[in-house]
């Protein structure tokens, strides 16, 4: 996957560079070999009759209609939706774009969208989705189907059967039943200690499912999470020779964020895991927040009106491998990051959100795992912008604010 990405990279800038050496002004890319790989590879995941965009990005026709906008949202680096920002650290299936691939985006829109020779032209894509998972070992599926009314956005949970005997989760896939609708899946592995209180969350709501926006538990704790399914040119296999255990007894709960602008109807989703009996590195995904904000929400505010920062810094107490990370704030966040600082070293950039977007969370899998060690120290920052009229504090209603990161850690790691 990553290797195929990078050359695909490496063709785009052969061809900014040829064009360069040919002539005193670069030529204008075409469609065919520069455009339609990039767009095949970055946007038509989502792009595409029955994708969560709003219109397809797939031929040349559909995108040189709308080449100028298509450029506006690679310069602004709206599109693709990829939330870190360069220059921080190198993550597995980024999909983010090279500046060279924004710059011939350019080129080709200034140019009139020129389309090229045919010669160059991709195969057509293939019929199955992107995404998939090198091996499926358990399917697991709603049990009904369940039609969202919440206009534009809908959050709800679905407790799904769970494993009869204590198994490793090594990679997950959302197969959305309707995928107008389906924005993104979290996916957590409820203890069996805590299936009672799920239970009965699920059965208090007449319809399937119940209505959730933080934990599955609603405002009574966390729960694990075993990871979260974005659209798009993602896959979501755990790192090599790592998996998540999930004991035997425990449910899965799927929290599916649904959006009906670009689509209505019913959904019932499946979930495919990748599993293992045993794993080389059994891995944690680890919430890191404030215990503070947790328990005295006051110590986290954000006045009315205002911009505000909070940081928490904690030392690391066991030595271990971190091999990915993610952010969660709400919808009032503007930015945020974590970062590892080292004993007289310089700090290490695990994660920078420079514009968070609460619709585009995902987790991201460093490309080379990182190694620390007992007295590192590691830092989240986040940063909202409290454009109420009211305080804001920590909690897990639409109308509080979150900071948290989760690590994806193994104790060893080769
Ligand atoms: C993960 C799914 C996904 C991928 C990948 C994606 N898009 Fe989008 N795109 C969307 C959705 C959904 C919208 C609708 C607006 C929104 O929800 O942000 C959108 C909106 C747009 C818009 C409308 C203007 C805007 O900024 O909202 C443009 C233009 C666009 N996409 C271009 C692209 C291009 C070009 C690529 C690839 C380089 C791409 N998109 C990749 C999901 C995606």
């Amino acid at each position: 996957m990553r290797s195929k990405h990078t050359l695909l990279r490496f063709g785009v800038a052969f061809a900014v560079l040829a064009g360069c050496d040919s002539a005193p002004e670069a030529a204008p890319a075409e469609w065919y070999g520069v455009v339609e790989p990039i767009v095949r590879e970055n946007c038509s995941g989502c792009h595409s009759d029955g994708g969560i965009a709003p219109f397809p990005l797939t031929t040349y026709e559909e995108v040189s209609m709308v080449a100028q906008w298509v450029a506006s949202a690679v310069e602004d680096r709206t599109m693709p939706p990829w939330l870190a920002g360069q220059n921080c650290n190198e993550y597995k299936d980024d999909i983010s774009l090279s500046d060279a691939e924004i710059a011939a985006i350019s080129s080709w829109a200034d140019a009139g969208a020129p389309l090229g020779d045919p010669s160059k032209a991709l195969p057509p894509p293939e019929s199955e989705p992107m995404g998939e998972l090198s091996r499926v070992d358990m399917t697991l599926g709603m049990h009904a189907a369940y039609t969202p009314t919440v206009s534009p956005d809908e959050y709800r949970c679905f407790v799904l059967d769970g494993p009869e005997s204590n198994l490793y989760v090594t990679g997950l896939r959302a197969i959305p039943g309707n995928a107008a609708i389906v924005h993104h899946v979290v996916v957590f592995a409820i203890p069996p200690g805590q299936v009672d209180a799920v239970e009965a969350l699920d059965q208090e709501d007449e319809a399937e499912g119940y209505t959730c926006f933080g934990s599955p538990l609603g405002g009574n704790g966390m729960v694990p999470m075993l990871g979260a399914w974005a659209p798009g040119a993602s896959s979501a296999e755990f790192p090599d020779k790592t998996g998540l255990l999930v004991e035997a007894g425990s449910k899965i709960v799927i929290q599916l964020h649904y959006n009906i602008q670009n689509g209505t109807g019913a959904d019932q989703t499946t979930l495919q895991l990748k599993t293992e009996t045993e794993v080389p590195y059994p891995a944690v995904f680890r919430p890191f927040t404030s215990y503070n904000w947790v328990l005295d929400p006051e110590t986290m505010s954000l006045p009315a009106q205002e911009t505000t920062t909070h940081t928490f810094t904690q030392n690391i107490s066991e030595p271990g491998f971190i091999h990915g990370t993610t952010l969660h704030m709400h919808t009032l966040g503007e930015s945020g990051s974590l970062t590892l600082q080292r004993d007289g070293t310089d700090n290490e950039c695990l994660l920078d959100i420079p514009r968070w977007d609460f619709h585009w969370q995902r987790g991201y899998q460093f490309t080379d795992p990182v190694e620390v060690v007992p007295g590192d120290q590691l830092e989240i920052r986040c940063t909202w912008d409290n454009t109420t009229d009211s305080e804001i504090t920590w909690g897990e209603g639409t109308s509080d604010e979150m900071c948290l990161g989760f690590i994806y850690a193994t104790a060893d790691y080769e």
